[in-house]
């Protein structure tokens, strides 16, 4: 598999900015070879940046929304639909614990989200992640780490799961981002160890009882990057602010090739 790298850019930038910073990522993953890079800008960014790429887009290269709607299309002011982002996109991230915690996004309407993306044909980023830092001890030692220890992710992607069929389950990126560790809430974060990152990335692939691609997110930095893309069940990483210095997010890029 290879490495996955996303940007979440979150709602950041503006349009100067936005192309300035889509230019210099898209200049670092032209040196790279061996991984994918999705970008995920604020959807009124899409377009622009998506111009400024034009023929000369970078193949492994792609771009991602961070979110899009529910429903199919209708009476929903502000919101963006899953075909409206088709040719546009090739990714979505859907159900990111900011969705969950600050819009009140339940797993039916993320399991809605996650079906409407597969049948426009967009590639979705399940987030899922535990609310609550485990102990100290548990972080140490995950070696230890079992389904009742860390229950809030995995039934977060069960209850999407069971609305799969067998050949959808194959389309779906899991991002883990542990909610403790996800940086920009006022309060100092600091990312999930390596291997306790790596066991539960394990458990949830037991739990899809296939091996779906991976993600780990929280607190990535340029300097501890390769202590995730290092690990076993890790496939990629989701990386927020960070993927807003274009130097940062560079050294991201280079600790997955
Ligand atoms: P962070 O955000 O890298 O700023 O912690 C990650 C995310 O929320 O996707």
């Amino acid at each position: 598999m290879r490495p996955l790298i996303v940007a979440n850019w979150k709602m950041n930038t503006n349009l100067s900015e936005a192309l300035i910073l889509a230019n210099g990522v898209k200049k670092a993953v032209a040196d790279l070879s061996g991984l994918d890079v999705v970008l995920c800008p604020p959807s009124l960014w899409l377009v622009p940046i998506s111009e400024q790429y034009g023929h000369h887009q970078i193949k492994h290269l792609f771009l991602g929304a961070q979110n899009l709607f529910w429903a199919p299309s209708g009476a929903y002011t502000g919101e963006i639909s899953a075909t409206m982002l088709t040719g546009l996109v090739d990714y979505a991230i859907i159900g990111h614990s900011e969705r969950r915690r600050l819009f009140h996004e339940t797993d039916a309407e993320i399991t809605k989200k996650v079906l409407l993306a597969l049948d426009a044909g967009l590639k979705p980023i399940l987030c899922v992640g535990e609310l609550k830092k485990p102990s100290a001890d548990l972080i140490a030692s995950p070696e230890e780490l079992n389904h009742s220890q860390i229950r809030q992710p995995l039934e977060e992607l069960e209850n999407v799961l069971s609305h799969l069929s067998s050949k959808q389950r194959e389309q779906l990126i899991v991002a883990y981002e542990p909610v403790w560790a996800i940086s920009g809430h006022g309060v100092k974060t600091e990312a999930a160890g390596g291997h306790y990152a790596n066991q539960v990335a394990k458990l949830i692939k037991d739990e899809a009882g296939i091996d779906i691609p991976v993600l780990y997110g929280g607190s990535v930095k340029g300097d501890n990057a390769g202590q995730f893309l290092s690990q076993e069940n890790i496939n990629g990483l989701l990386v927020g602010g960070a993927s807003l210095k274009v130097n940062e997010f560079s050294s991201i890029l280079k600790s997955a090739v």
